[in-house]
């Protein structure tokens, strides 16, 4: 089963066309790469399959919900991780986590279990009781992620996760992701700029660009089709392929 499907999805923004018929397929435990450059739609996706914006025309089913009509069941069962995480600067991480479980209905009484084993997790152990607004980018990004994990989602939306973060960091967040689907059978669609970091873990990627959709396969498949080429071109050659053209 298709964990998001999109038919012909469109969005516009007056006369500007956001993201211009997108068709795409991600299978259940793939970590799909979604890439382009900045202003490509990859954002405006996300919040269609979230519910979040409504499509101008066509449709999308995430985990078998229609989101411009069951919102609220995405909303409980998808984790999303925001391109800026909102968290309450004057609480601590656990005080901010404790918090979003109260949002989403998690049993009081299992709470801080789940809350500490998250935190170490994403590792976070013994950093629970500071300010979040002490905390530094990455680990914020962190928190954003061992919210998730609360939740316990089967599918993982992540706008830009290694956003700021430091080589140390970015490693980290790769790993756990990796290891979220290994050993959660999560099913992981992240927008990333980093092309490196997508190669490494992504099974699939696609490549947006203005809107449209022009690649999409895992590295295999699109590093095919390159008559001439010795060496098979690496996910930033391909990129740039299909930049230059567009
Ligand atoms: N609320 C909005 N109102 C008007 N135009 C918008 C709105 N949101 C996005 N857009 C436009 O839609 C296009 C796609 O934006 P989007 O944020 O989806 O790109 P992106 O691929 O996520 O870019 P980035 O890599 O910079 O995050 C842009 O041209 C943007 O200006
Ligand atoms: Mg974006």
């Amino acid at each position: 089963m298709a964990i998001i499907q999109t038919d012909q999805l469109t969005r516009r923004y007056g006369r500007q066309t956001a993201v211009d018929g997108l068709s795409i397929e991600i299978g259940e435990r793939d970590i799909f790469g979604f890439l382009g450059p900045n202003g490509a739609g990859k954002t405006t996706t996300i919040l269609m399959l979230l519910g979040l914006t409504e499509p101008t025309s066509g449709r999308a089913r995430v985990l078998g919900f229609d989101p411009a009509r069951d919102p609220l069941q995405i909303k409980q069962q998808v984790g999303y991780l925001p391109e800026n995480v909102g968290f309450y600067d004057d609480l601590t991480g656990c005080e901010n986590l404790r918090y979003m479980g109260r949002l989403n209905r998690l049993p009081e009484a299992q709470a801080p279990a789940l809350i500490e084993e998250a935190l170490s997790t994403v590792g976070l152990e013994g950093e629970g009781d500071k300010l979040v607004g002490a905390y530094s980018r990455g680990m914020r990004q962190r928190l954003g992620i061992a919210e998730l994990l609360i939740k316990n989602p089967k599918l993982l939306i992540l706008d830009e996760p290694t956003l700021g973060l430091d080589p140390d960091g970015t490693n980290r967040m790769l790993e756990l992701i990796v290891s979220l689907r290994r050993e959660r059978g999560m099913t992981v669609m992240l927008s990333s700029h980093q092309l490196q970091q997508v190669q490494r873990i992504c099974t699939r990627v696609g490549i947006m660009i203005k809107g449209k959709l022009v690649a999409l396969g895992s590295l295999d498949e699109l590093s095919q089709g390159s008559p001439g080429d010795k060496a098979r071109p690496n996910l930033e050659e391909i990129y740039m392929r299909y930049f230059k053209e567009a």
